[in-house]
This record gives structure tokens, sequence and C-alpha cells, in this order.
């Protein structure tokens, strides 16, 4: 990993920031009398000095309440499918048609310094650059989410993060989360298994894990669609004795792996499938397809190949290019909708919201968030404005010096919402009946004893009446799974405190919790 690039460029002349040449950018201006021998005064009138310390503590912007730490990277995305029956998304509009992306793969509980090979789900932010305006993705790799209400967004990370008194991360709230928002099981057997810590970030799978809708606003038509990506080179994870090693010795595995993948000219791909529901379907599906703690079986719904993805292009500044992105499920284009996924419908509100507050009210105009065209001067002035204005152009609506033409209608809303209303905090057993498909599929990958260790390693620091509960969810999953997580918490209890330094892992990763 270099960033030493730029080295044989000829030397440049280094100037304020206002442009003034600089005689010495390296060497305060001091005020220094005769017998004093290394002391002296700083002058107010040193600029370049005042500049430097007074840029340096307004480098930061606030970072991300969630997902804040990162890889990114710039990509292409080419259409391999024609699908224009389905959706007149201009990204698909011919086979071979390639768009130009931006991608952002975060953890999500830990600060931007965290280590990268914790358990955690991976975040999967994606920004098609289209003809017809931006398009965000900004899923997970994980196909499932631990909630399907959003009102429970904030405390669900909460009890992911630090504890509020002790500032560490804590299993006991974690777990007490959980046990009293059982609707997440699916996804909690989803983030202990395999799948839980990825081997690089070039082997994750990414899901937009909400039901979309692609359509055609010409004539109404629509489908219900899951995004998937899945990596050529296939899904790779790491044991918990793995990650925990490398979580001190390499705290920043996964970023640096992506960088050196890239910058060798070895750029990863991926495929991107949908699985496509027709309405009607919709409404007599066995599965709610609002509820993001679900997923379409593929034997009902199987993977059809659409396009593929390529990231091949390192950021030339991070910051600029990567942190200050902002992407948000809100930024759709013609022929792409969001359903009646309260869940989504929510956060269509917050990423906007966030970004307002994380980069300032004109993020849209930076470069790695600029659409190839945007007219839209009912939005000027604010702080950072460069996009030129709109100079004299009407800024109220229905002017009759400058007529707006209108653009395609947005993919409608049909009257069917499901039963999502009615659904969102109440756990039956249907919560239970996918997470107990994937318990089988554990037994038959084998993959069962390594996921009772992965649960145990993080419960058995809870307290313990949260443990039992939280045993008590699981065997409701499937009774075994109950059984043989109170055999392994009595061995770990017999094991003592000091099993915090055996391989049960994100703990020791990330200060106790992942
Ligand atoms: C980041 C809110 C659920 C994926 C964020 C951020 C907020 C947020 C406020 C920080 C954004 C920023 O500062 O730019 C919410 C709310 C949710 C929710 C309110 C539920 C109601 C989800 C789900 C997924 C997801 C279900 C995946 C399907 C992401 C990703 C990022 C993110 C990938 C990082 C985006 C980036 O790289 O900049 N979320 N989130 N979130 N969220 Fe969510």
């Amino acid at each position: 990993m270099t960033s030493l690039r730029n080295q044989d460029q000829a030397a440049a002349v280094y100037t304020l920031a206002e442009g003034r040449p600089v005689q010495d950018p390296t060497t305060s201006t001091v005020l220094r009398g005769p017998t004093v021998r290394g002391g002296g005064l700083a002058l107010l009138e040193d600029t370049q000095l005042i500049e430097t310390l007074a840029h340096f503590p307004r480098e930061r912007i606030p970072e991300r309440v969630v997902h804040a730490k990162a890889a990114g990277a710039w990509a292409e995305f080419e259409c391999t499918k024609d699908i224009t029956d389905i959706t007149s998304a201009n990204i698909f509009s011919e086979v071979g048609k390639k768009t130009k992306v931006l991608m952002r793969i975060s953890t999500v509980a830990g600060e931007k310094g965290s280590p990268d090979t914790v358990r955690d789900i991976r975040g999967w932010a994606m920004k098609f650059f289209t003809d017809e305006g931006n398009y965000d993705i900004v899923g997970n790799d994980l196909p499932v989410f631990f909630i399907r209400d959003p009102i429970k967004f904030p405390s669900l990370n909460r009890s992911h993060k630090r504890h509020p008194q002790t500032n560490v991360a804590d299993a006991s709230m974690f777990w007490d989360f959980h046990n009293s928002n059982q609707e997440g099981v699916h996804c909690l057997m989803q983030l202990f298994g395999q799948r839980g810590v990825p081997a690089s970030l070039r082997h994750i799978n990414g899901y937009g894990v909400h039901t979309f809708k692609f359509g055609n606003p010409e004539d109404g038509t629509f489908k219900y669609v899951k995004i998937h990506f899945k990596p050529d080179a296939g899904v790779e994870n790491l044991t918990d004795e793995e990650s925990v090693r490398l979580a001190g010795e390499e705290p920043d595995f996964h970023v640096k792996d992506l960088y050196n993948a890239i910058e060798k000219g070895d750029y990863p791909t991926w495929t991107m499938y949908l699985q496509i529901m027709d309405p009607k379907e919709a409404e007599n599906y066995r599965w709610n397809i609002f509820d993001a703690t679900k997923i379409w079986p593929h034997k009902d719904y199987p993977l059809v190949p659409v396009g593929k993805l390529t990231l091949n292009k390192n950021p030339d500044n991070y910051f600029q290019d990567i942190e200050q992105a902002a992407f948000s499920p809100s930024t759709m284009i013609p022929g792409i909708g969001p359903s009646a996924d309260i869940m989504l419908q929510a956060r269509m509100f917050s990423y906007p919201d966030a970004a307002r507050y994380r980069v300032g009210p004109n993020y849209q105009q930076i470069p790695c968030n600029k659409a190839k065209y945007v007219y839209s001067p009912y939005q000027r002035d604010g702080p950072g404005c460069i996009n030129g204005n709109y100079g004299s152009d009407p800024d109220y609506v229905r002017s009759s010096f400058r007529k707006i033409k209108s653009g395609p209608a947005d993919v409608a809303h049909d009257e069917w919402v499901g039963r999502v209303s009615a659904y969102s905090s109440e756990v039956t057993d249907e919560d239970f009946e996918q997470a107990r498909d994937l318990w089988k599929i554990y037994l038959d990958t084998k993959d069962d004893e390594n996921f009772i260790n992965n649960l145990c390693g993080h419960l058995s620091k809870a307290l313990p009446e949260v443990q039992k509960e939280a045993v008590k969810m699981f065997a409701k999953v499937d009774e075994e799974i109950g059984k043989r997580m109170e055999k392994r918490l009595d061995e770990l209890s017999h094991i003592g405190p000091d099993h915090v330094k055996a391989p049960y892992g994100f703990m020791a990763a990330y200060g106790g919790g992942y």
C-alpha cells in the first residue's frame, strides 16, 4: 500500500490558501531580540502560521453515526441482460451499457478508527451516475435486517455500541435488545454464522435487502424486485481466531486489501442479480415482502443475472471522495421506486437528513455526489454553494420567465400495502421459520459447531439472566440450538474471565461488543 505516487512530480510553489506564494511554509516567523537564544514571540501577522493552526481543528466533519469505518472505490457497472420489459431505468437500457459507480463498504457499529475484522454487518453503498440522475443502492452484505420497524433503529444501534456509563460495548445490552425484539432472530443467525466476518471486502455479497419496484412510468406497470450482488471470486470468511488476531495485528486489514488489489489491477467483480415478482403474486405470497427480516427463497424466485460490477479505481483522496460521499435509499431514477416497506420509507428521510448535518445542506454539489445533469433552482444558496447558483433563473415555482419541462413520472404507488402496518412489532412463530431453515443449512454444511461457538462466545459476556433469555429465544428456532448453547455456555463459565482471550472473537476485537 503506497500513497507516494506523486513523488516524481516537479516541486510545487507553496501558497497560502488565498494563493499568495509563501517563502517558507515550514517555519514560523519569530520576533527575536539580540540576546534571546532559542525563544521569541510569534506574530499575529504570520498568516501562514495562523491559517495552519486554525484549519487543523476544523479538519473533521462528524463521522457517520453508524457505518463510520469504510473502504471506498470507483467502479463500473455494465448491463448484461435486456430487462427493458420490466424497467425503464436507463442503466439497463441496453446490453453493454456502462455506468460509473462510487462504492463505499463499511462496518456498522465501530467508530472510524475501529478494526475491520469484527463480526458485524458490512454496509454496501453504491452510487450510479446515470443519464437520468444518481441511483443509490444502500444495502448490506447480509440479506435480512434485525428490525422491521424504523422507530427501533436508534435503539438497535445504541445497544450494539458503547454503554452510556462504562463507554465500552456491552454484551448484556446487545442481547437484552435482541431478547426483547425477537423479529431479528433470523438476522442474528446469519451474523453469528460463517458470514459474520468476511475474509476480504472482495469476497462479500451485497443485498438491497428491501423490496423495490422496477417499472415503466410510461404505462404504469411494475414488478417487485430484490437486488443481489455476488462476488465472482466467491464468498470467503474468517474464523473468529483469525479475525481476533488480525484486528490486533492489522486493524485496517480490509481497507488495505481492497486498496492494494485495485492498485495492482486485480479488480474485484460482482454479478448483479434480481429476484423478480409479479405484484399479484406478492399479495398471496407466503412471506410478507415488506418485511426486511425475511428473504424470498431462491426456489420461489430464482436469481436473474442482469449486470456486472467492477471496482477499478482507488479514490484520489479518501476524504474528498468517500468521507464526503452521501448515499441515500431515496436517490432513485425513473423506472425504480420504493415499495411500501416502512423501514425503506423511513430511511428515505433519514439519509439526506444525516447528510445535511454531516456534510452540509449543499452536499449534492460536491463532486463525489454530483449528478451528471442537475437543474434544481428552487434549492439554492446555503453554505458552500459552488454550482453557479442558477444565476438569474427564477427561484420560485411556476415563473413565467423560465418555463420548466416535466420529466418522467415516478413508478406509482399501488393501493396494496401488504400486512406491514399491522405486523411491524408483533413477533410470531413466522419470525422463526426462516431462521429454522438456516439452521438446517448449518447442519448440512457442518457450520453448526462454529455457529454455536461464535454465538456463545459473545453471549457468555452477558449477565446470566440475559443469557437465559437468549437461549430461550434460540430454542424457539430449534430446541437443539438451545441445548447446545446451554452446554457451551456452561463450559465457558468454567473457563472464567480469561476466556475473553480465547478465540471467541470480536469481543476482543472490538472492546467487548461487535
Ligand atoms: C448509514 C439510518 C437501516 C445500510 C446510515 C446512516 C444513517 C442510517 C443515519 C448514516 C448516514 C450518513 O451519515 O451519511 C438508518 C435507518 C434505518 C437504517 C433510520 C432503519 C430504519 C439500514 C438498512 C440497511 C442500511 C436496513 C441495509 C439494507 C446502511 C449503509 C450505510 C448506512 C450501507 C452507510 C452508507 C455510507 O456508506 O455512507 N443509516 N439505516 N441501513 N446505512 Fe442505514
